[in-house]
């Protein structure tokens, strides 16, 4: 078996999350749809404008790498986006479906801040400090977007969820 180098783990990678933002792009038109707080939908409205330009900048990291953007099936995110899937599904009409779609949101941004953290160092320890730069600036926006979603939370969200079925 070849040995693997770091770099070959950096490309790995990076079709992981760009299978991922690809499918999250997917995702985030139908929760801001199931969302009942205005909130929180335009929450994820923005975040999908974001994703777009998230996407964008994997394919300038792909470039500065000198490989074809490609993506490679991340179990991770189709497990999270699947229990999504379900809290919709199961939580339907009931006030407890916001709380239950941010907290799926919010899995899914810890995933990617996991994911652009360890590609952000590992690109600057190969010596690819632009698309280091690149993938912080999206590491800046996924941490800040579950920083949003947790003032949501607390700011209606959960107090909703507390609330009978009407
Ligand atoms: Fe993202
Ligand atoms: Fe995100």
């Amino acid at each position: 078996m070849a040995e693997k180098t770091l770099d070959a783990l950096f490309h790995d990678t990076l079709k992981d999350i760009y299978y991922a933002e690809r499918k999250i792009l997917k995702s985030l038109p139908k929760m801001a749809r199931a969302a009942q707080a205005p909130e929180l939908k335009a929450a994820f409205e923005k975040h999908k404008g974001q994703t777009e330009g998230q996407i964008e900048r994997l394919q300038q990291v792909f470039e500065i790498i000198g490989k074809s953007a490609r993506g490679k099936t991340c179990d991770a995110i189709e497990g999270i986006l699947a229990e999504g899937d379900e809290i919709m599904e199961e939580y339907k009409d009931s006030p407890a479906l916001d709380a239950g779609l941010l907290a799926a949101a919010q899995a899914v941004e810890h995933y990617e801040i996991t994911r652009y953290g360890t590609l952000k160092r590992w690109a600057n320890v190969l010596g690819l400090a632009d698309a280091a730069a690149l993938l912080d600036e999206t590491l800046q926006e996924e941490s800040q977007t579950d920083v949003d979603l947790t003032s949501i939370a607390d700011a209606a969200v959960n107090a909703e969820a507390l609330k009978p079925a009407p």
